[in-house]
């Protein structure tokens, strides 16, 4: 078998045309665009990476954005501050905090901080309860979870009884992703660094999310045949054949993966794009759901 190839960067241009042609109407109707607000701490590289690329999405589909750029040895009341800013900027409808913080930082009391109508991250610790909780809807969903499940959407995949496997227990991915697997009636099995034979769990699976953050760790031997492959991972790997010496390799061996798997989300340009969508999304979710609530 040779599994269709998940294009995220494809499936996301489509979502982003529709965002855009939204983010038109909201702009007929308010004379404003709607805007989201970044805090970034400290000097990860990868960090500042995310942030430059959502504030180039930005640009291109028509969100303002402000970034609030910290050094790493802001303290809690900066930080903290920088996201009091931003709750109170008419202008910002959606607030990004960008994780990791800097070690003294306490991420917890900062994304805590962050208004509820804004949490476009859905980091809040209520928004994570609602979304963990059954019969009850958080404002927003985490976007590369989000993400995930759009990808799973557009493979077809049957969630609902099916046995789904994530792979690592992060609270920007892993966690998230499984809560949100559980309430589409999936059967879900989350592996991390203490399980015991991941390979035998996984070939159990009819639907895996890697998001362990390791190169290739997943086989394709490990799989069930026809299984649908989400891959989180983005992992810099040294390639003397590159001009540049490295490249990016998922969480699965793709090579091998992609015999195997029914579906299979390529690395880059698979979750990655998706990710970046699902923020738009959540901004202009949150910049109309603001509007009309001040206007009422
Ligand atoms: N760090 C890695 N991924 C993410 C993300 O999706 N959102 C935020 N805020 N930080 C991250």
């Amino acid at each position: 078998m040779t599994a269709t190839i998940l294009d995220g960067t494809a499936i996301a241009n489509r979502i982003r045309a529709q965002i855009a042609e939204d983010i038109e109407r909201f702009k007929n109707q308010y004379g404003y665009a709607p805007g989201l607000g970044a805090v970034l701490a400290g000097d990860n590289p990868a960090s500042a990476q995310y942030v430059r690329m959502k504030r180039r999405a930005c640009d291109a589909i028509g969100v303002t954005s402000v970034a609030h750029v910290m050094t790493a040895d802001s303290t809690q009341e900066e930080v903290e501050q920088a996201v009091k800013a931003l709750n109170d900027d008419p202008k910002i409808h959606g607030i990004l905090v960008q994780l990791p913080l800097p070690k003294q930082i306490n991420e917890e009391r900062v994304l805590s901080l962050v208004s509820i109508d804004k949490d476009v991250d859905g980091f809040h610790p209520i928004n994570i309860g609602m979304l963990a909780m059954k019969g009850r809807e958080p404002s927003f969903t985490p976007a590369t979870p989000t993400g995930c499940m759009v990808l799973l959407q557009e493979a077809d995949a049957k969630i609902e009884g099916a046995n789904a496997v994530v792979i690592g227990r992060s609270n920007i991915v892993g966690l998230p992703v499984a809560m949100m697997l559980l309430r589409a009636n999936a059967t879900v099995t989350i592996c991390h660094s203490r399980t015991q034979d991941i390979p035998g769990i996984v070939r159990q699976a009819d639907i895996v999310i890697a998001a362990i953050g390791q190169p290739e760790f997943v086989k394709g031997s490990w799989l069930k045949p026809g299984a649908v492959v989400i891959d989180v991972g983005t992992n810099q790997v040294d390639d003397p054949t590159s001009e540049k010496g490295y490249k990016f390799v998922g969480d699965v061996e793709f090579e091998t993966a992609k015999e195997v798997a029914g579906a299979i989300s390529k690395v880059p340009g698979g979750v990655g794009p998706l990710t970046i969508t699902m923020l738009m999304q959540n901004t202009v979710k949150a910049a109309w759901r603001i509007a009309a609530k001040s206007t009422n």
